[in-house]
């Protein structure tokens, strides 16, 4: 069941990821399989609602069609009427869109749902295991640009398997900020 409804929300966000102009996100549907893989695995580990995670996670970056600026928002929009259709219960249809529209810090709080922390902290762990790290040369990298992003990863890494998960890449980007 799940898989079918991934499926069908994978060729509905990747229609609209292939318009998302290249400056926005390099790298946008590499990133999306990502958080989709470190989200699924997350919530299976934990028993949050897998069909829950998994959608989010595949819709989570539809918004970059319209820009970087707020998109986790555009990104809840552009869901609302997709998800509307699903044949799930409300409650997991209220709770996907959260937890896309809380993938950005501005939005996620305390007491938010695991569903919502684990699509949150997934996004920050693709970033951090993106194919390449090995590769980057990080004398050639500004410290402002560590700091923000290992900044952006902390507050994003709200769920704690996802931070055990993420520590050594954390403490190996904190190195380059002493
Ligand atoms: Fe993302």
């Amino acid at each position: 069941m799940s898989e079918e409804l991934f499926e069908k929300a994978g060729i509905f966000a990747e229609s609209l990821y292939k318009c998302t102009p290249k400056e926005h996100h390099p790298n946008l549907l590499q990133h999306v399989s990502l958080v989709f893989e470190y989200g699924v695995k997350l919530a299976k580990e934990n028993d949050a609602d897998e069909t829950v995670v998994g959608l989010a996670s595949i819709l989570h970056d539809i918004g970059k069609v319209r820009g970087k600026d707020n998109h986790a928002l555009s990104s809840a929009e552009l869901s609302a009427s997709f998800v509307k259709r699903l044949p799930l219960e409300m409650s997991q249809k209220k709770l996907i869109i959260k937890a896309i529209r809380s993938h950005d810090n501005e939005f996620s709080r305390e007491d938010d749902e695991p569903e919502v922390k684990i699509v949150q902290s997934a996004d920050a762990l693709s970033r951090l295991f993106e194919p390449g790290w090995e590769q980057v040369n990080w004398s050639q990298i500004p410290r402002e640009y560590i700091e923000k992003h290992y900044n952006k990863f902390d507050s994003k890494l709200t769920f704690e398997a996802a931070r055990e998960l993420a520590k050594e890449r954390m403490a190996e980007l904190k190195k380059h900020l002493e």
